[in-house]
């Protein structure tokens, strides 16, 4: 699939993975692009930044039901149709799970898992309506091994592996592709409150999660081989699993400390 005048709605466009994936959509010939987040001032910067390229500004929050039907309402009502929807906008608040303030946990599952569902909901008209339409859904590493202190954001990551999984499979006579995305830790906003680890730039994975969507590729796993064999490890011998997460519990219990990007 090439992404040359598609027609795109993004959520969270405007930093990091989702910015970077802004960039690359642009580079590859797309001149529509609808894009979801919260602070005005740098959806305005965006999009004052590609004067060559159509821009639907949508400021709000994903976690408000009437933004996502006005994002919706505006695509139809501007193109009729959408080509592709990106679902990556997303929070974290890390913690032990008796400490997580309520508003918390809400607000994940609002922004994280149930914005999703609701968008996707109101794209599928528009994307039955393109010749070629496609989703990619920006899940987690977390949402394939369950870890400690990220219960929530964890668990909303999962349930977006299952929901991209069930759309796939039933949206495919209307010739919809869906492909599911697991970043491990990528140098964003997102992870400046979590101490001490590797990451992936947001550009790469940006480039390697489109590559997976133009590929109609299932899913697109980051972290290499290691990860791999950690998630089959989960999958079939999760008490083993248990085990390696033992040895690290403190360690992982410090990093997490604070992690916070609401
Ligand atoms: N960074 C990582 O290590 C990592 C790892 C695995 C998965 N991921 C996932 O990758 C996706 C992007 O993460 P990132 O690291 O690029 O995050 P980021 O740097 O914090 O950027 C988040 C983007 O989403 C927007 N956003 C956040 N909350 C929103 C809301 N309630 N309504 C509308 N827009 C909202 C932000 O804009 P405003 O603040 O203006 O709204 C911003 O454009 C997320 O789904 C995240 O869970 C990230």
């Amino acid at each position: 699939m090439q992404l040359k005048g598609k027609r795109v709605l993004i959520t969270g466009g405007t930093r990091g993975i989702g910015k970077c994936m802004v960039k690359e959509l642009i580079n590859e010939g797309v001149t529509h692009l609808a894009i979801i987040a919260r602070d005005k001032k740098s959806l305005k910067e965006l999009s004052e930044s590609y004067p060559e390229v159509k821009f639907l500004r949508i400021s709000g929050d994903v976690g408000n039901i009437d933004v996502l039907r006005e994002a919706a309402a505006r695509i139809e009502d501007k193109w009729g149709y959408l080509d592709v929807l990106i679902n990556n906008a997303g929070i974290v608040s890390a913690g032990p799970m008796e400490e997580l303030p309520d508003e918390e946990i809400y607000d994940q599952v609002a922004v994280n898992y149930t914005a999703i569902l609701l968008l996707t909901k109101y794209c599928i008209p528009l994307l039955k309506s393109s010749e070629e339409g496609s989703i990619l859904n920006i899940s987690s590493g977390l949402g394939l091994i369950g870890m400690p202190f990220y219960a929530v954001y964890g668990s909303t990551k999962a349930a977006i592996r299952q929901f991209s999984d069930s759309m796939r499979r039933e949206l495919a006579p209307f010739n919809v592709s869906v492909t599911c995305s697991y970043p491990t830790a990528t140098d964003t906003d997102m992870m400046q409150k979590f101490e001490g680890m590797e990451m992936d730039s947001p550009e790469l994975v940006a480039k390697r999660s489109l590559e997976g969507l133009m590929n109609k590729e299932l899913h697109v796993v980051f972290g290499g081989e290691e990860r791999e064999k950690d998630s089959k490890l989960n999958f079939m011998e999760p008490s083993k699993y248990d085990n390696k997460v033992t040895q690290i519990y403190e360690q992982f219990k410090e990093s997490s400390a604070g992690h916070k990007a609401m």
